[in-house]
């Protein structure tokens, strides 16, 4: 597979002994491949051997941008993919040069790098090839259905390359696609099998393998009823398996006093209670845990790339089952932070289970930075779509940097208010709050305040509504997309708090 640049198609074609009439093949748009079958010689024949040559366009040389480079990338693994090749050989470009001055746009003006390195080529070529490598086949029986594994890509640069940087940057890049993985295993494994207490199962196999660096707390229902952790229970109060709250420690920086929170929305079906979702509404809700399936596989990462931080993972997770036994709408239950909250509606109980969660991570973790990450509005997917999270704080330089993160990561993180008016929706009558603003308006912002009443007033921290994009509808990507995964890690490993 050979990539090249719009202006390169006279010297691809010369360079590679092709046919000259296939300069006009050749268009050159980021992500158009164009297949070459050489003639083969008699032995080729004999033996079935048939190599193919592509060649995949990256754009003008003057517009590149790494984003073109990825969607080249992809392009590259689906013809793969799709003609069922399971060895190739990528020729990996070098250095892109971008000229400043088509660097513009709101957005992509704050992070685009004005030289593409190699190692950015190679990280893009090795996450695109990791990712579309992925399939959730465990419930497909017909082989022809199920995932073809690649068998070797290698990835050939030029000999004065610095190859084991490079070697580096794939090693990297494989934790990332693996912890992605485990992050959408996780989302898409469906509910009746995914309980709370398959997740607990999950995190001590985590726990277990790398047990000299994570040390794993399981608080049951029965902790949860000793500490007052009412809006966590009251949540999983109609299902079957108990709600748990499950924390795992992971002290990479013993001299430091930073402290990382990372704290997940683990739903692990959303019926909505008895606020019952509709057909149309209800049948993507066993992905409603994708926010601590983020957490506990960045966590992954961190510890297999030996990061330099103290953090503290949290998964809040209950079923928000409807049954006899469910909690009913106007209950008034006692958090644990003791503020007492009305359920005004059973369906935003993503915002209970973390608020009982953020207050405990506080009080027993004390972390200095904490970010949550939730499907926690379909409020958010009406503002932003399926493509960005919402990124709400309460320190904006702390959020330019999750911010940045994302950039890097190809996952957007789009900053919303939190505006006071918002914070007024949510003042009970007959009690301190309500888990529901006063309309269906703003409800991303609203739920981002009622958080915000559970964060101390010196914790830096963001809250990622991941709704839109921890589901993927695409073609070539399905299910649990693991988004947040990459970005997190990202800032994890490359900022310095
Ligand atoms: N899990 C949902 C949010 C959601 C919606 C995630 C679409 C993914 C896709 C959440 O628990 C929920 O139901 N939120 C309600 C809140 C409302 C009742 C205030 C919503 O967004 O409608
Ligand atoms: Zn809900
Ligand atoms: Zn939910």
């Amino acid at each position: 597979m050979v990539f090249y640049a719009e202006e390169d198609v006279a010297e691809v074609v010369r360079s590679h002994g092709l046919p000259k009439v296939m300069s006009e093949d050749l268009k050159g748009k980021p992500g158009h491949v164009t297949a070459y079958v050489p003639r083969l010689s008699e032995s080729q024949e004999a033996e079935g051997v048939a190599p193919r040559e592509f060649f995949v366009g990256i754009g003008k040389r003057s517009e590149i941008r790494l984003k073109h480079v990825r969607k080249a990338a992809c392009a590259a693994v689906s013809t793969l993919k799709s003609k069922k090749l399971t060895k190739a050989t990528i020729i990996v470009p070098n250095d892109i040069d971008v000229p400043s001055t088509t660097i513009a746009g709101p957005h992509m003006s704050v992070n685009e790098p004005r030289r593409i390195s190699q190692s950015d080529v190679v990280h893009g070529l090795a996450c695109a090839i990791l990712s579309g490598s992925y399939k959730f086949d465990k419930y497909i029986t017909k082989d022809d259905d199920k995932n073809v594994p690649f068998e070797s890509i290698y990835l050939q640069v030029q000999p004065e390359a610095d190859v084991s940087e490079l070697q580096k940057v794939v090693s990297r890049s494989m934790v990332i696609a693996k912890a992605t993985a485990l992050c959408r295993n996780l989302g898409n494994e469906r509910a009746d099998v995914a309980t709370p207490e398959w997740y607990e199962k999950k995190a001590f196999e985590l726990a277990s393998t790398y047990s000299t660096k994570l040390a794993m707390e399981c608080l049951h229902a029965a902790d949860l009823k000793g500490l007052g952790m009412n809006l966590l229970l009251s949540v999983g109060q109609g299902a079957v398996v108990e709600p748990r709250l499950i924390l795992l420690h992971y002290n990479g920086a013993p001299e430091s006093s930073e402290k990382i929170a990372l704290v997940g929305k683990g739903i692990t079906f959303d019926t909505g209670g008895i606020n019952l979702k509709p057909t149309g509404f209800i049948e993507d809700m066993y992905i409603d845990n994708a926010g601590a399936a983020t957490v506990l596989a960045t966590l992954q990462a961190c510890v297999e790339l030996d990061v330099k931080k103290n953090i503290v993972v949290a998964l809040c997770l209950a079923e928000n089952a409807i049954s006899n036994t469910a909690v009913l709408p106007s209950a008034i239950v006692k958090s644990y932070k003791g503020l007492t909250v009305e359920i005004g509606n059973t369906d935003a109980e993503g915002r209970l289970v973390l608020a009982d969660g953020l207050t405990y991570v506080q009080k027993h973790c004390h972390p200095t930075h904490l970010v949550d990450v939730a499907t926690l509005t379909g409020a958010c997917v009406v503002a932003l779509g399926e493509y960005a999270a919402g990124l709400f704080t309460n320190d904006d330089a702390f959020s330019a940097q999750i911010r940045a993160a994302g950039d890097n990561a190809n996952e957007i993180a789009w900053p919303l208010p939190i505006l006071d008016e918002h914070a007024e929706e949510l003042k009970g009558i007959d009690s301190d709050l309500k888990n529901i603003g006063k309309g269906r308006y703003g409800g991303a912002s609203t739920a981002a305040a009622f958080l915000r009443e559970f964060i101390e007033k010196d914790v830096k921290w963001c809250h990622l509504d991941i709704a839109g994009p921890a589901k993927a509808r695409g073609e070539k990507v399905q299910g649990a997309s693991g988004f947040g995964v990459h970005m997190l890690i990202e800032w994890l490993t490359k900022t310095s708090l």
